[in-house]
C-alpha cells in the first residue's frame, strides 16, 4: 500500500478504499466505542479526521496514541458526517509508530511566537509554521521559475570568500587557527597567511561581485543563496544569516534594473497567491486582516518611483517629527522609508539616484558628480526589500572609487579585469528572501520565517 498525502486526499472526487495515511496526531477525542484523531502529515494546512472503531485492528492497544505521536493508518476515505471537513478516514487498522508523552510541548492551545522560537525544532508541526515553511518552499520555486522562464542562468557563487562586497566590514571570519595560540607575523599581528586558505577568509555578505563576472560571460544570471552579516542589529527585519536573490544583467542600465525588480516582486507574489491559497488564507484570517487587500493592491498598480533627492524633499515637507534627522546626504532610516511607502505613497516605492557617499564602491557614478545609479525598493510594513544598482563599468572611474573607499586594487584584481576585457554596462539587485516572505505572509518578525534564525546572541539548533 503506498502512502497518500492529505493534500491529495482532500481533493478526492469520490470515496476510496485501501488508503494509507501517515502523520502526527494533533488531537484525540475519545467516545465509548470509538475515538477520533486529527492527523496532520505536513502536506497541507488541513488535518485529516480519522475514526477508529473498537473493531479496528490496533484499537485495544492504542493508549499511546496521543497528541504529538506518529501513526500509520490504513482504512477507507469516506464522506464525513461531521462539520468542517468533507472527507474522513474510517480506520481498518491503526499503528503507533512513535509515541509522545505528556511532556510534548505542543498540546492543543495557542502558543506565542516567542515561545515557539524556543522550540524551533517542533514549531513546523503547528498550523502557522507549517504554512510559513510550505510557502517558503513554494516561493523559492517561484523565484527559480521566474528567472528560468526569462533565460537567466543560476550561478552558485562562493559562500567562503576573501572579499567584502558591501565594504561595511560586517564579516564573519572563517578560520581554523588556534584562537589560544595563533601564528603571529613580524608586526605581532595574527598571520592569516598561515590560516587554512592562506589568507583571511570570511562568509559572504553578497554574491554580487562574483555574479558580475558570470553576467559578463553568460549574459543574465542570478544567485540564490545564504548570505551573512555580522551586524549588531536587533530589529525584527535583520538576521545574521539570510538568503538573498541577486540577478545581474549584462547590457543593462538602472531603468531596466528597476523594471526587472518590480516585475519580479509582482510575479512571484502572484504565483504564491495562486499556488498557496489554503496556507495564505491562514495569514489573511488570523495574522493580518489587511494582508490580502495589500497584496492585491501591490499587484494591481505600478510601483511609484522617486529620486533620493525628491524623497528627501517629501520627507522635509511632510511636517512629521522623525527621530532621525532628514537631510540630503544622510541615509534614509527605516522610519523615513516607512513614511514614504506607508503614508505618503501608500504603495511600494523605488527610490533611486542616491548620494555617492552613502553607497559602496561598485556603483556607477551619475553625471551630476554627486549621485550614483543606485535603487532601493521599499514596501509597506517592511521598508527596504530590494537594493541594487548599475555597476561602474568604466575602468578609470572604478579605480577612483576603489581608492576613495580604501579598497585595494591588488585584492580585487579579478573584479577590475572585467573593466579591462570587454567591459559592458551592467546592473543588478539583491532581494532579501525572508523580507519578501514577511511581506507575503504578514509575519512581523524575521525570526519566524527562517527555520533556525541566527541573530546576535543566538545560534541554538
Ligand atoms: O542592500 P543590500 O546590502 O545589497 C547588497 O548586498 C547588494 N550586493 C545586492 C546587489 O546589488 N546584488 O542587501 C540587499 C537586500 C536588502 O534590500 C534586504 O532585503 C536584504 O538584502 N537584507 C537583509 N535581510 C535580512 N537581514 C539582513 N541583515 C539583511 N541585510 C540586507
Amino acid at each position: 500500500m503506498t502512502r497518500l498525502l492529505i493534500a491529495d486526499l482532500m481533493k478526492s472526487e469520490g470515496e476510496r478504499d485501501a488508503v494509507l495515511l501517515q502523520g502526527w496526531v494533533r488531537t484525540r477525542r475519545d467516545s465509548k466505542t470509538f475515538f477520533f484523531l486529527e492527523v496532520n502529515d505536513g502536506s497541507c494546512l488541513k488535518s485529516m479526521q480519522v475514526v477508529v472503531n473498537e473493531t479496528a485492528e490496533g484499537y485495544s492497544d492504542s493508549k499511546g496514541v496521543t497528541t504529538g505521536s506518529s501513526v500509520s493508518v490504513k482504512g477507507r476515505l469516506v464522506r464525513s458526517q461531521g462539520k468542517g471537513q468533507m472527507w474522513e478516514i474510517q480506520a481498518d487498522s491503526l499503528e503507533l509508530v512513535g509515541g509522545a508523552d505528556e511532556t510534548f510541548p505542543l498540546q492543543k492551545k495557542r502558543h506565542s511566537n516567542e515561545y515557539l522560537r524556543e522550540i524551533a525544532h517542533l514549531r513546523p508541526r503547528t498550523n502557522l509554521f507549517g504554512a510559513v515553511f510550505r510557502i517558503r518552499s513554494k516561493l523559492a520555486f517561484a523565484i527559480h521559475r521566474f528567472f528560468n522562464d526569462r533565460q537567466f542562468f543560476y550561478v552558485h557563487t562562493p559562500i567562503v570568500t576573501a572579499s567584502d562586497c558591501e565594504g561595511a566590514g560586517e564579516l564573519f571570519r572563517v578560520s581554523t587557527l588556534d584562537p589560544k595560540n595563533p601564528p603571529l607575523n613580524e608586526e605581532g599581528e595574527v598571520d592569516f597567511k598561515e590560516d587554512f586558505f592562506g589568507r583571511a577568509a570570511y562568509l559572504t555578505v553578497s554574491g554580487q561581485l562574483e555574479g558580475e563576472t558570470y553576467a559578463t560571460a553568460l549574459g543574465n544570471i542570478y544567485t540564490f543563496g545564504p548570505t551573512f552579516r555580522a551586524e549588531n542589529s536587533h530589529t525584527s527585519r535583520h538576521a545574521s544569516e539570510f538568503w538573498m536573490i541577486e540577478p545581474e544583467m549584462a547590457f543593462c542600465d538602472l531603468a531596466a534594473d528597476m523594471d526587472l525588480a518590480e516585475e519580479f516582486v509582482k510575479s512571484v507574489i502572484a504565483e504564491v497567491m495562486e499556488t498557496c491559497e489554503e496556507d495564505l488564507s491562514l495569514f489573511f484570517n488570523f495574522v493580518d486582516k489587511e494582508l490580502k487587500q495589500r497584496l492585491e493592491f501591490v499587484l494591481s498598480r505600478p510601483f511609484q518611483r522617486v529620486t533620493y533627492t525628491e524623497a528627501v524633499e517629501i520627507l522635509l515637507a511632510s511636517g512629521k517629527k522623525f527621530d532621525n534627522r532628514v537631510e540630503w546626504g544622510v541615509n534614509l532610516q527605516s522610519e523615513h522609508e516607512r513614511y514614504l511607502t506607508e503614508e505618503h505613497f501608500k504603495s511600494p516605492v523605488t527610490v533611486y539616484d542616491y548620494p555617492k557617499n552613502l553607497k559602496p564602491f561598485y556603483m556607477r557614478a551619475n553625471d551630476d558628480g554627486k549621485t550614483v545609479a543606485a535603487m532601493d525598493v521599499l514596501v509597506p510594513g517592511i521598508g527596504e526589500i530590494v537594493g541594487g544598482s548599475q555597476r561602474e563599468e568604466r575602468l578609470e572611474l572604478l579605480l577612483e572609487n576603489m581608492k576613495a573607499h580604501g579598497i585595494s586594487e591588488e585584492d580585487y584584481w579579478w573584479y577590475v579585469d572585467l573593466r579591462k576585457y570587454g567591459s559592458v554596462p551592467h546592473a543588478g539587485f539583491g532581494l532579501g528572501f525572508e523580507r519578501l516572505l514577511m511581506f507575503i505572509t504578514g509575519v512581523a518578525n524575521i525570526r519566524d520565517v527562517i527555520p533556525y534564525p541566527r541573530v546576535p546572541g543566538h545560534a541554538e539548533f
